[in-house]
């Protein structure tokens, strides 16, 4: 059984996640789609809410589970057993970062590698921070994620409106 792991912040997981999950499936048997913690970032949906929308978005693939992690992305893999950590390239501006993820890794954990696998190439433009960014100004964002993870989006623009509002009476 060889098991991958995907893990990002996925705040909110776009169509380019979807189809990286989708490509990973195709190749491994068991597919963890990992909600992990990157300490940059502070997300704007909880774990609990990132989990539930990825879940509806990958239901039909049956070999793919989501979980939440927090912690060493090597420890969640060593005790998933998994053989390798799946990573999305985009573009060259990637890479960098990815690299060194991928070698800081294997360093701490000799066994586990990273696989790389390109989305389609409409998604190489795609990033969370976009596509949250458009939704809370009430732009368009049905081209980029699942239906519903906009209307997640677009309940959240709503109520930190309301939020706003209520402060400046
Ligand atoms: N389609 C669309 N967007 C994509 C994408 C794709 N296929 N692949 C990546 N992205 C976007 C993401 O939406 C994200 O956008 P954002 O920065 O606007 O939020 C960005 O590219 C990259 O983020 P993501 O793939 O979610 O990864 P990340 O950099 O936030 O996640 C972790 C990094 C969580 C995997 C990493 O911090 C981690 O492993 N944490 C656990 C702790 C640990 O072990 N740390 C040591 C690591 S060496």
């Amino acid at each position: 059984m060889r098991i991958a792991i995907y893990p990002g912040t996925f705040d909110p997981v776009t169509n380019g996640h979807v189809d990286v999950a989708k490509r990973a499936a195709e190749l491994f048997d068991k597919v963890i789609v990992c909600v992990a913690v990157n300490t940059l970032k502070e997300p704007l949906f909880t774990g609990a809410e990132r989990v539930k929308m990825i879940r509806e978005a990958v239901k039909d693939i049956k070999n793919i589970e989501v979980e939440e992690f927090q912690g060493l992305l090597v420890d969640y893999a060593m005790k998933k057993n998994a053989d390798a950590i799946v990573r999305g390239l985009r573009a060259v501006s990637d890479f960098e970062y990815e690299f060194q993820m991928a070698l800081t890794n294997r360093k701490l954990c000799s066994h586990v590698d990273t696989v790389f696998l390109m989305p389609h190439e409409k998604y190489t433009y795609l990033n969370s921070t976009i596509v949250r960014e458009i939704a809370r100004f009430g732009g368009d964002v049905r081209e980029f994620v699942p239906e519903h993870v906009r209307k997640e989006l677009m309940n959240k623009a709503r109520f930190a409106r309301t939020n706003r509002r209520r402060k400046q009476s």
